[in-house]
């Protein structure tokens, strides 16, 4: 329980926030779910150093305030901030999404797997019938990611070392609230049964997990940097389902302003520490890097390395479940 402890409390000082983030001018980011919550804090910083942010969701009223205020902040930034629309609970927005950024943009940086839900009403789906956990959470930035990743290795090829990444949003859900002691329980398919409304969270935060390690596999090749992040426990909209005496407790006592979720994602994103060796590294709040279970880190080793390839497979599922949008 001890690096339970140390992400929820007493945690030190985040290193890297507005006040010392270096100029990002030249640079594009796309930051999922960037109108709400962490995602929006983390826009505003990046704005605010001259980048040129894309906010990519589902809502374009939601996008223009977020747009509006967060030029407000910064009214003498040289950056950019524009609405990508994309609804990662229907695979079908992902590609014209892609399309549209890659028709506008000659290069991206960075793209934070930002936007998440979380327990949602039983028997919430998304557009093609997955747990709506899976399909936002696990789907949807799964092929996101890959529809992204010829621009982005791109990118990688004329840009500094390590500073092309790719970052994965998980929680303390990973060491809380997902089956013990793997992390995520597989259907033969390769999908991850049903745990009932938490664990199946906890599942999905997993697998963001499981995609910044596998994908790290491949660094070499694209240059292009993983990395995963428990953002903090924070107060925003994601508790949004979440009703009852636990709620008000996690609320009261256990979250931070939604800004020092943004300082996890700043540091994940930025930070030098992150070099090509470390791929794959999972990030605690407010910025450091932090081990996983045990259990989980079986999953990600093939079973010739004494692991259960839990991870592998749960890739495998998702690359069979979105190639027709691909
Ligand atoms: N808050 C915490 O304590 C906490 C703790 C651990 C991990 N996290 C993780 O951190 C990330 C950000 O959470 P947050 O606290 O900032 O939550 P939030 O305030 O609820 O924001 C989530 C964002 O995701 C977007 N989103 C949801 N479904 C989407 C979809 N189908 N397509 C596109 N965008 C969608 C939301 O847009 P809509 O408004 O359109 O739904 C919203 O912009 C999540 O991945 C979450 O799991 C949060």
């Amino acid at each position: 329980m001890g690096n339970v402890f140390s992400q929820c409390l007493f945690i030190p000082a985040a290193p890297l926030t507005e006040k010392n983030c270096p100029d990002q001018t030249g640079r594009v980011f796309i930051v999922t779910g960037g109108y709400a919550g962490v995602g929006f804090e983390l826009c505003k910083i990046l704005y605010a150093q001259n980048a040129t942010v894309w906010i990519a969701g589902r809502s374009a009223p939601k996008a223009e305030k977020a747009i509006l205020d967060i030029k407000n902040a910064s009214p003498s930034s040289n950056g950019h901030v524009k609405f990508l629309h994309v609804d990662l609970s229907d695979l079908k927005t992902i590609k014209p999404a892609v399309e549209s950024f890659t028709a506008q943009e000659q290069r991206l940086d960075v793209l934070v797997n930002n936007a998440g839900v979380m327990f949602p009403p039983r028997g919430s789906v998304d557009a093609q019938g997955h747990d709506l956990h899976v399909g936002t959470n696990c789907l949807g930035p799964y092929l996101l990611y890959q529809l992204l990743l010829p621009l982005l290795t791109k990118t990688a090829s004329k840009s500094p070392t390590a500073s092309v990444r790719v970052t994965w949003a998980a929680s303390i859900a990973v060491q809380l609230f997902s089956p013990q002691p793997h992390g995520m329980i597989l259907n033969d398919d390769g999908s991850p049964t049903d745990q009932g409304m938490r664990l199946n969270y906890g599942q999905t935060k997993v697998g963001n997990v499981f995609f910044a390690r596998e994908f790290a596999k491949t660094t070499p090749q694209t240059g292009v940097v993983h990395a995963a992040f428990n953002p903090g426990n924070l107060h925003t909209e994601l508790q949004r389902h979440w009703k009852g005496l636990d709620q008000w407790i996690t609320e009261k006592f256990f979250t931070y302003p939604a800004i020092y979720g943004a300082y996890t994602e700043l540091w994940a994103a930025l930070t030098p520490e992150l070099t090509p060796d470390k791929s794959g590294a999972y990030v605690y709040p407010w910025g450091r890097f932090g081990d996983l279970p045990a259990g989980v880190e079986t999953s990600m080793r093939g079973e010739s390395e004494g692991g259960t390839g839990i991870a592998a497979k749960f890739l495998e599922w998702c690359r069979k479940e979105t190639e027709n949008f691909a």
